[in-house]
């Protein structure tokens, strides 16, 4: 399995990097994957070249990883408006036949959206375990919501109503008392749904969902700040980024 996401990450870099040596923004995401995303981007691009780019963080373990490489560290929240990155690389728990994603298996999930969705391109790395005809399928724990930790009760609630199975809020790590708390000071809700179609009926009486009419429930239901689910067109270069799919997948 590291391997394979040691390959991935070689491949995606070589192939959105290597060639591109005009990029200068990067994001990078957050996960164990993204660690061989940074190695590769150190050891394939030379010294004078990475010294021309500049690279976003997703959270505090991206960040961490960016300046443990010595690589020049920015923040999104000094992008100006309007302004977006090159390119993202980012991993995923789960991804369906038309690139929809979960994410947010590490909590991350809202920082991540915030850095996709500021990317003309985004790309994602993720190894053989992830790819499934159906997401629910192969990432059996539900889709990541990050709450408010005083709506998370209602939250729970609504789920239930929308036909989601046992959602629960996720417990903070071993030996820690209490909820996970993430790097925006809020709590993560797994919620798991059958299945999520990518087109054809839907029956919402039997809790079956499609994937962009789940997403957009979703994010409808106070209290939520974001949802791991990844979603909607896919970014391109031209199309002025703001998209939350990947353009590829590696
Ligand atoms: C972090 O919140 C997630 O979205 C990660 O990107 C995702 O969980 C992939 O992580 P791994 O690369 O560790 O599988």
């Amino acid at each position: 399995i590291e391997q394979s996401k040691r390959l991935a990450a070689f491949q995606s870099v070589t192939a959105h990097l290597v060639p591109y040596p005009h990029y200068t923004r990067i994001g990078i995401g957050s996960g164990s994957t993204v660690v061989y995303v940074v190695e590769a981007i150190s050891s394939l691009l030379p010294r004078d070249v990475l010294s021309t780019m500049t690279f976003y963080p997703t959270g505090a373990q991206s960040e961490e990883l960016i300046e443990a490489a010595g690589l020049n560290l920015q923040y999104i929240n000094k992008l100006a408006p309007g302004s977006l990155l090159d390119v993202c690389f980012d991993g995923a728990d789960e991804v369906d036949p038309a690139l929809n994603l979960i994410k947010g298996g590490g909590a991350c999930l809202w920082q991540e959206k915030i850095v996709a969705t500021s990317s003309k391109k985004f790309v994602c790395v993720a190894d053989f375990r992830k790819i499934s005809p159906a997401l629910g399928t192969m990432w059996k724990k539900g889709i990541p919501i990050e709450v408010l930790p005083l709506a998370a009760n209602r939250v729970l609630g609504e789920l239930e109503r929308m036909g989601s199975l046992s959602p629960k809020i996720r417990p903070g790590l071993p030996g820690k008392a209490g909820a996970i708390v993430t790097d925006n000071g809020m709590w993560i809700v797994d919620a798991p749904f059958k299945p999520l179609r990518v087109t054809g009926e839907s029956d919402r009486e039997k809790g079956e969902w499609q994937v962009d009419e789940l997403a957009d429930a979703l994010i409808k239901i106070p209290g939520v700040a974001e949802i791991g689910l990844f979603y909607g067109r896919n970014g391109n270069e031209g199309q002025g980024g703001g998209a939350q799919k990947p353009v590829e997948a590696y």
